[in-house]
């Protein structure tokens, strides 16, 4: 074996490249609970690649067999219904996991210097899963697939000038039809997972130029061990945290699997009941909403009562993330040193986005219009307050060793 790895490692970076990552790539030794969530993106990204995979050698994406090749798929493909909801599972798990991992960045600032391009890749990462989350979603051709990318491809239709040639554009027709629906394969099964994978490579290569932050938002990297220069409060990642990590995938596992086994609809909120009808042009569902992951920003959309002010709120919703390391200007890191204007400020933004992802799923009364109004507030109010009060926010002392 030694041999072989010798002849390999002359001639491919191999030895190099695990140490680099792994062996020698030194973590913070107080990683808590909120860092199992990027490992855990990373094997739902591989049950997502995988489980498609399969499902592409069974699926057809032509407007006149497409949903019937699913129900094909559930029936009489063996375990095509396994590899079915290991894929639709795998999409509510991707975004479950990654609102925590993201949630944690907010807890310890994880997005601030020098981890900004982190925080930015990572929101890249974020749009282009909502893109290739949403373009899924049209492939098994039911009505809520249909309806829903009607409703949200007309959104664009809202913007001066460029609105209907854009949505035509996007569409390939002038309703949504076979010819989207092969565009949206085209785009779901190669062209995005090749974005994604690109830039969940930067991702990573970034956070381990800079190295992880921790929930005390301590620089692990200004502390040496003056002998041998490695940092005295890091581990080696391999083993310590591989190990760790593996009892995260264990306890994800067991979760994952109850699901998929057991309410892979999930009572409707991850596969609708209307998407078991199959599509047709001519009759719109009562009911339209969204999938619960996108259903916050779809809150904003419908509280605001111009279509276009809609459109830009719900943008700009997505796109003050993206300013967040600029927005929060507090020198200290971790919520554990940071003061009580942050911790109810951040509480409030929780409560109104998990409020806002509840309204997006109801239909718009003129009470919900209005709750809604108010949570969209309180969304961007969190990061007017942020930006107002991080400068000088009384902060505790952050100590000189993680504890
Ligand atoms: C496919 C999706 C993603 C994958 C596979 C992924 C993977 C990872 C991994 C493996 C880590 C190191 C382990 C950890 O800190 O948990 C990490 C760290 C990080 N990620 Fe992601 N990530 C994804 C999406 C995102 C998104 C959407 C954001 C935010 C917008 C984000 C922001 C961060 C930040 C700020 C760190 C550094 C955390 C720290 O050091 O405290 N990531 N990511």
């Amino acid at each position: 074996m030694q041999k072989l790895l010798t002849w390999i490692d002359d001639r491919f970076p191999l030895t190099k490249m695990f140490e680099e990552h792994l062996s020698k790539y030194y973590a913070p030794k107080n990683f808590n609970f909120w860092y199992f969530f990027g490992s855990l993106a990373l094997l739902v990204l591989v049950i997502q690649i995988i489980s498609g995979i399969f499902l592409t050698m069974h699926y057809k994406p032509d407007g006149a067999t497409a949903f019937a090749s699913v129900e094909y798929i559930m029936r009489d493909v063996p375990y095509g219904w396994l590899i079915r909801y290991m894929h639709s599972t795998g999409a509510t798990a991707f975004f479950v996991v990654v609102y925590l991992h993201m949630f944690r960045g907010l807890l310890y600032g994880s997005y601030k210097q020098p981890r900004e391009l982190i925080w930015l890749f990572g929101m890249l990462i974020y749009l282009v899963l909502m893109a290739e989350a949403f373009m899924g979603y049209l492939l098994p051709w039911g009505q809520m697939s249909y309806w829903g990318a009607q409703v949200i491809i007309s959104l664009f239709g809202a913007l001066p000038f460029i609105g209907e040639p854009l949505t035509l554009w996007i569409r390939g027709d002038f309703v949504v039809s076979d010819a989207t629906l092969n565009r949206f394969f085209a785009l779901h099964v190669i062209a995005l997972p090749i974005v994604l994978l690109g830039l969940v490579v930067a991702h990573i290569l970034a956070l381990h130029e800079v190295g992880s932050n921790n929930p005390d938002g301590v620089e692990i990297k200004k502390n040496k061990d003056p002998v041998t220069h490695l940092p005295v409060d890091g581990i080696p990642f391999h083993p310590y945290y591989s190990v760790k990590d593996i009892l995260g995938v264990a306890v994800f596992l067991i979760f994952f699997a109850t699901i998929m086994f057991f309410m892979p609809e999930g009572g409707g909120y991850m596969l609708e009941h209307a998407n078991f009808i199959p599509s047709d042009p001519l009759k719109t569902p009562e009911h339209i909403a969204p999938v619960w992951y996108f259903t916050p920003f779809y809150a904003i959309l419908r509280a605001v009562p111009d279509k276009l002010a809609g459109v830009l709120a719900m943008g700009a919703a997505i796109v003050v993330l993206f300013l967040l390391p600029w927005l929060d200007r507090c020198k200290v890191k971790s919520i554990r040193y940071r003061g009580n204007i942050f911790k109810y400020n951040l509480a409030a933004f929780v409560v109104a986005f998990v409020v806002l992802g509840w309204l997006g799923m109801q239909p718009a009364t003129p009470f919900l219009t209005l709750l809604a109004q108010f949570f969209s507030l309180v969304y961007f109010g969190f990061f007017v307050v942020l930006f107002v009060t991080s400068k000088n926010e009384p902060t505790k002392p952050v100590p000189e060793r993680v504890t």
